[in-house]
């Protein structure tokens, strides 16, 4: 590691943590002076009690609050205009997302636009938009109900186009949220699958984080740290979850989203095709991919992946531990281990691969990926 060079490193995000705090966040509004919400979620999570149970305290605390929850799993961009009319027509200064990945990256668009003159595409990061988001930005929360995306302390979101379905990222380091409400016992009822699904995705960005090249020795350790508390709570929170293991997922998916702060990998850019085309859960489509991933970096990062084993204490430090853990998992916690179980076949992996390649993710990658080492990794995983 090289540390004989200048560079930044960024944690600003206030995060508050643990079991009940979502009990503080009417005084917390209140002290800021706020009166008016948006709470952005989706059509499901709206029927649970525990949300009702949060609308209902905000209300008796004296706060007016509309409910959007106009959106697709996929978020597109009439989603977020709809959220946005919500807001302006009843003058809200505050937005809460309660959710997993999707309604807290809508309820981050909203934010964008909220005072942003436009189209909401126009501040594409790859259009250098970034640099036209200057305005002002109303009050953010962001509750999350899943640990997985790390959605709740992250700077971009991924929203896409109606007619297309090209995901576009809008990304500024202003779109973060003000303060983060990790509740883990938001998470007590999550079904095995959805748990599983998104657990697989916070690993995925402990490991791929720890392994992308760069110099972060911040997000390093948090990485690291990350999925050690996911070998200790995955397998648990899918099959007999208790708050410990709940709230140890809920940190490490944290963790996993402000490590890969400096960059993912193969496996994510392996996955991105997959939902596009095949609307497969992001998770999932990871949790297939994983291994594969891992098997074809292993030979440039012997190290780093003895690092990653030992965080996991299995029992033989190396890549080799490494990746028949990797293997094992999937079935512990219910989940598939082969693309054909989702009816992928090799008929589609011209397409995928040149997706892949297309991907951004894996330009943070150790080593260097070709298109045919994509063909290669979904032809591994059929
Ligand atoms: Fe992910």
């Amino acid at each position: 590691m090289n540390l004989n060079q200048r560079t930044t490193f960024n944690f600003p995000t206030s995060i508050r943590f643990g079991p009940g705090v979502i009990d503080e966040l009417p005084d917390h509004l209140k002290q800021q002076r706020l009166k008016k919400l948006l709470v952005v979620t989706d059509p499901q999570l709206v029927t649970l009690g525990f949300f009702q149970k949060i609308i209902t305290s905000l209300r008796n605390a004296g706060l007016a609050v509309e409910i959007f929850n106009g959106l697709h799993k996929n978020p597109v961009k009439s989603d977020v205009l709809g959220g946005v009319a919500l807001l302006k027509k009843n003058s809200c200064d505050t937005i809460i997302g309660i959710g997993g990945g999707a309604s807290l990256d809508v309820a981050r668009a909203i934010a964008l636009l909220a005072h942003h003159p436009g189209d909401l595409f126009d501040y594409e990061d790859s259009k250098g938009g970034s640099e036209r988001v200057t305005g002002e930005i109303p009050y953010f929360v962001t509750v999350p109900t899943t640990s997985g995306t790390g959605s709740e302390v992250g700077r971009s979101t991924v929203i896409s186009d109606d007619v297309t379905h090209e995901k576009k990222i809008l990304f500024s380091p202003r779109l973060m949220a003000k303060i983060v409400f990790a509740d883990p016992e938001l998470t007590l009822e999550l079904p095995p699958f959805v748990t599983a699904a998104t657990g697989m995705d916070a690993l995925t960005h402990n490991l791929e984080s720890y392994l992308a090249k760069g110099l972060h020795p911040l997000c390093d350790a948090i990485a690291l740290e990350g999925t050690r508390l996911i070998g200790e709570s995955l397998v648990l929170a899918v099959i007999r979850p208790t708050l410990e293991a709940r709230s140890k997922m809920m940190m490490a998916a944290l963790m996993g989203a402000v490590a890969f702060q400096k960059g993912l990998g193969v496996v994510h850019s392996t996955a991105h095709p997959l939902s596009t085309l095949f609307d497969l859960h992001h998770g999932l489509s990871n949790a297939i991919m994983l291994r594969h991933g891992m098997a074809f970096n292993a030979d440039v990062c012997e190290d780093r992946m003895a690092s990653l084993a030992q965080a996991l204490r299995l029992q033989s430090p190396g890549s080799g531990s490494l990746l028949k853990y990797l293997g094992e998992l999937n079935a512990k916690i219910g989940l598939p281990l082969q693309l054909s179980s989702q009816g992928i076949k090799e008929e589609h992996v011209a397409k995928l691969s040149q997706l892949a390649f297309q991907d951004v993710c894996h330009q943070c990658n150790l080593k260097p990926v070709t298109e045919p080492d994509f063909q290669a990794l979904y032809r591994a995983a059929l």
